[in-house]
């Protein structure tokens, strides 16, 4: 395991093979996903240990994929200390009360692994099951997480979240700290597990300025992968329209630094830095376009990372619902022989 492909990329030393796995490789395209979901709400089947481990085995038995991530949600964590939420087909998750107040925040309990055990119990049998195949475990990071919290749902203009993060400072602190806490010990208890790497998604981190990144966001960000670096295992650190907050991703203490589609992957491994790698990124909806036009532009952005101090190839963002399985099984196998 520690010399899978996989691993070896996250830690900087060249892998025999350039390692790919797409985030949101469970779920709704694939037919396997869909058939043992029939009847169960989302949040439940993250809470169903044996569901669990099912859906997440999916995608690695389909593709062969380098790594497995853990089948859960980002609002999960919430849901299991008693924040009233559901996630909604279609739209995402929906917040019953969005927090407002200082005392909204206060009332939402802290996560000890007795939130989760059904977390810990699929991650014992996943480690099992996948033998060389390393599980990436992961959480929402601070800044994604509260959006959600404060909005109410999801958002375009996050308008809300920044008013708060803007205006009511105390408040802001106090989310953003309590919402780290959660995420962290969500984190460690998939790594005490037996996960062996973990990923944060900052995925609406690129609504924020930069400076307004790292005087807001950025420190719990860094407490939350700095509990993690404290477990040994290599940390992905990923946002969406994230450009101009790349170096800051990596230093907030990343091994790894996720890359969207929009952004040229040989521009960001100089704004990155040689002291960590990256992982990205393909535009998710080259799985539309011809086999030969989608191979061409994954060759692309092999070639591209072959200067980073470690590359893993992804989509620039999670697999569209519409993704046919079979594009991505061409391009496992395309980016494993490359
Ligand atoms: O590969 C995997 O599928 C791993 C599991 C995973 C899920 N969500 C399962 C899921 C992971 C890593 C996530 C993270 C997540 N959840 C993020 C960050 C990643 C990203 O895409 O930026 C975010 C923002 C969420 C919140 C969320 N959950 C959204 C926006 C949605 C989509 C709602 C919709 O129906 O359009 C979800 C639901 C969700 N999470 C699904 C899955 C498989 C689909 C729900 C279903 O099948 O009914």
């Amino acid at each position: 395991m520690a010399d899978s492909a996989f691993l070896k990329a996250a830690r900087g030393e060249t892998p025999q093979h350039t390692p790919v796995w797409f985030m949101r490789q469970a779920g709704r395209s694939l037919p396997e996903y869909l058939r043992v979901r029939e009847g169960i709400a989302m949040l439940d089947s993250c809470m169903d240990a044996d569901l669990i481990t099912e859906i997440t085995l999916q995608p690695v038995r389909r593709y062969g994929v380098d790594a497995a991530i853990f089948y859960s949600d980002i609002v999960l964590p919430l849901k299991a200390v008693g924040v009233d939420l559901e996630i909604k087909p279609g739209v995402g998750p929906v917040i019953a009360h969005p927090v407002r107040t200082l005392a909204d925040v206060e009332a939402i309990p802290d996560l000890t692994p007795e939130h989760v055990p059904f977390v810990t119990a699929a991650v014992r049998t996943l480690v099992g099951e996948l033998g060389g195949t390393p599980l990436i475990g992961f959480a929402g990071a601070p800044f994604t997480v509260s959006s959600y919290l404060v909005e109410g749902g999801p958002s375009k203009e996050y308008a809300k979240t920044k008013a708060l993060m803007f205006g009511a400072p105390e408040i802001w602190q106090a989310l953003m700290t309590k919402v780290a806490g959660i995420s962290a010990a969500f984190l460690e208890a998939q790594v005490r597990a037996g996960a062996s790497a973990v990923q944060l998604f900052d995925s609406w981190a690129g609504a924020l300025a930069p400076d307004d990144y790292r005087d807001y966001v950025r420190p719990y960000s860094a407490h939350v992968l700095e509990r993690a670096g404290a477990l040994g295992v290599p940390r992905i650190h990923f946002g969406v329209n994230s450009a101009l907050l790349l170096d800051q991703m990596g230093a907030a203490g990343a091994d790894v630094v996720g890359v969207d589609w929009r952004t040229p992957l040989d521009w960001a491994i100089d704004r990155i830095g040689p002291d960590r790698g990256v992982q990205g990124n393909l535009d998710p909806t080259l799985v539309f376009a011809p086999t030969e036009v989608m191979l061409a532009r994954a060759a692309e952005v092999i070639e591209a990372g072959r200067r980073a101090k470690g590359h893993i190839f992804n989509l620039g963002h999670g697999v569209i619902p519409a993704t046919d399985p079979d594009q991505l099984k061409r391009l496992t196998e395309f980016v494993q022989s490359a």
